[in-house]
């Protein structure tokens, strides 16, 4: 094989890999919309049951409308997840795998390094919280709350209210929007450098709002597990 042509092979392949940093980036960019907008609208179970069920009837409402959102969000965190594999096992063999994961001065900062680790416990944090939520049967018994008064159901407020009594399921779920938290602050970051914009004069306030989004994000949903438990055991609330 020629030079030059060894040269436009490298060439296309450099091309392909910016392609699909920058898919990985614009992925990650409405995911972490969605996820703003599920957190404010998860937020609701701490006002009761009648504002929360509310929330998700007005959901639940829009029908089919709703499931293309769901086919949607599908695609979206499968490209994200499958392409991110893709470009660190490609960087991993551009790199050579030691340099990354053994070089503590590198310059490659620890949350990328363990961008993929995160990744793949939300990967799997999805595939429980689906099968917890979305396929749960809000309206038998993973809905029905036993309260001091009897059993009632109370739909989605009550599966998240009995799922969350499990202190197993909410310690899964604290690590799992901790690392989440980690993941998005970098993750934010990274979408400044794959899109090119140049952030040197920003990028001390672009890693401080990185900062405060995972905070944001792990401290509020992990609010949810917290304050079910605290209701029931500490306040010996049943409801
Ligand atoms: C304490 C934390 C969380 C709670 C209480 C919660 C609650 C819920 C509930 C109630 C649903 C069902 C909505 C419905 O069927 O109308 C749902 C669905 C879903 N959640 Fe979460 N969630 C939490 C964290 C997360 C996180 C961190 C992610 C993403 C990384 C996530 C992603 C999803 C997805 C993709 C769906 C399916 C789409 C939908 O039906 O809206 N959730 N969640």
């Amino acid at each position: 094989m020629t030079a030059v042509s060894l040269k436009e092979r490298s060439g296309a392949a450099w091309n392909r890999s910016i392609a699909k940093k920058q898919i990985v980036a614009l992925t990650g960019a409405v995911l972490v919309l969605f996820i703003i907008f599920h957190l404010a609208g998860n937020l609701l179970l701490l006002l009761g049951p009648e504002t929360f069920n509310a929330y998700a009837g007005k959901l639940e409402s829009l029908g089919p409308l709703l499931w293309v959102a769901r086919i949607g969000l599908i695609v979206l965190f499968v490209s994200h997840i499958w392409l991110t594999i893709l470009v660190t096992l490609e960087n991993r063999r551009a790199r050579g795998r030691e340099y990354e994961v053994f070089d503590p001065k590198g310059g490659v900062h620890w949350a990328t390094r363990y961008m993929i680790y995160t990744g793949l416990l939300l990967g799997l944090f999805l595939i429980v919280h689906i099968l917890d939520f979305p396929l749960a049967d809000r309206h038998g018994e993973a809905g029905t709350v036993v309260t001091a008064a009897g059993s009632q159901n109370l739909g989605l407020y009550g599966v998240a209210w009995n799922r969350f009594l499990n202190p197993l399921r909410d310690i899964f779920y604290i690590l799992a929007v901790s690392a989440l938290g980690m993941h998005l602050s970098h993750g934010f970051q990274s979408v400044f450098q794959s899109s090119g914009s140049d952030h040197t004069q920003f990028g001390g306030w672009i890693n401080k709002l990185g900062i405060g989004l995972g905070v944001v994000v792990a401290v509020g949903f992990s609010a949810i597990p917290i304050y079910v438990i605290i209701r029931h055991n500490t306040l010996g609330i049943g409801l």
